[in-house]
């Protein structure tokens, strides 16, 4: 195909929220018909931390829902299970034999995730940015959009194909494919309602801290009428003093379409008061769509089904040829 190729996924860890949603999915979806596109559900990743295993049986299918409510089609996409594709767990294990112990011990989202579990660290949790390369690799995309957090471990990615290569392959003929990290500027931070100076996230104790998209109106509500806010009259885009402004803001202008200027214009005198009910009412709009389509493919359990079938079985035509020629590349 022409086409470039884009690979991605997403943890069936929870709910998704508005930052999931404006820094990942959306995005595939904008650029889908462009891409020859390969999306799918990290439910190995999703071991990485303690898990109880129905809510990952029932995770791994919300979120395949959630995927196609948010308008990915089949026609464009190739939506699969990472875990149904054994050449994911198989390319990690030779690539681990090649990575250095101190690249993974190295990186921020481990040292982070590592101090929260103190002394239950499991050795998945330092090995995930190897799965994540092997999942990346198998695939040979040209681009891997992803939210900001992740762009240590696309590095880390493109290090271990250098490695490989340079160990590997002929100086001219790499057997390992150098993909690009694609990371947006605007929404590719959505931060927390309840303390703009952090992400929103899943992990964040608090629930008032995230809209998740299946939320419903009057949960979108409260939680937009209880987020910190500041007594600074007016509303403004990026002054570092006020990051609540400039995230709400932001979310205004992602999920209403319009442009910065139309809404710096719109919402620069308005006060919170104003502002609040009117980025209620714009969220709500935006997520119900999703909602009513994520409500029909859950009543179909067979529809889905049938599509992450049809999904690993292009998957694995492609990632069974990649792990064929880095197998041969080794020696096997
Ligand atoms: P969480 O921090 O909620 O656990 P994940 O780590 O599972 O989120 O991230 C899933 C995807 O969503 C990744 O591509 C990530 O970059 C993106 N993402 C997560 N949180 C945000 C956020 N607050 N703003 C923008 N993108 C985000
Ligand atoms: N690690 C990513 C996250 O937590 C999910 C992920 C796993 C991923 N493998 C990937 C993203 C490959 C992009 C490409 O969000």
């Amino acid at each position: 195909s022409v086409r470039q190729r884009v690979l991605s996924g997403v943890q069936p860890t929870g709910n998704l929220h508005l930052g999931n949603y404006l820094g990942a999915i959306r995005n595939w979806v904008e650029g889908q018909s462009q891409y020859d596109n390969f999306l799918f559900i990290a439910d190995l990743h999703a071991v990485t931390l303690p898990h109880n295993p129905a809510e990952l049986a029932k995770n791994t299918y919300t979120l395949a829902a959630l995927y196609l409510a948010c308008g990915l089609d089949l026609t464009h996409s190739t939506i699969f299970v990472q875990s149904h594709v054994p050449a994911h767990t198989e390319l990690t294990w030779l690539l681990n034999c090649i990575t250095p112990l101190n690249w993974l011990t190295d990186m921020i989202q481990f040292k982070e995730k590592a101090v929260k579990q103190g002394e239950n660290v499991g050795v998945g949790l330092l090995d995930y940015p190897v799965l994540m390369a092997s999942d990346i690799l198998l695939y040979e995309p040209d681009k891997v959009p992803v939210g900001e957090d992740q762009k240590q471990h696309l590095e880390l990615t493109r290090d271990i194909v250098n490695r490989f290569n340079y160990l590997f392959a002929k100086p001219d003929q790499p057997v390992l494919k150098l993909p690009e990290p694609l990371i947006r500027k605007e929404g590719a931070r959505v931060m927390s309602l309840t303390d703009g100076t952090k992400k929103m996230s899943k992990s964040d104790p608090s629930e008032l801290s995230r809209i998740n998209l299946l939320d419903s109106a009057d949960e979108i509500a409260k939680k937009i009428k209880k987020c910190k806010t500041d007594p600074t009259r007016g509303l403004e885009f990026d002054n570092p003093e006020r990051p609540e402004s400039n995230n709400l803001l932001t979310l205004y202008m992602l999920l209403s379409g319009k442009t910065k200027e139309e809404v710096t214009t719109e919402c620069q005198d308005m006060g919170w008061g104003q502002f609040k009910p009117l980025l209620t009412e714009t969220v709500i709009n935006a997520l119900k769509p999703i909602q009513e389509k994520y409500q029909a493919i859950m009543d179909d359990r067979g529809y889905l089904e049938s599509v992450l079938r049809h999904g690993k079985h292009k998957a694995e035509a492609v990632a069974n040829q990649t792990l064929a020629k880095v197998k041969a590349a080794m020696g096997y």
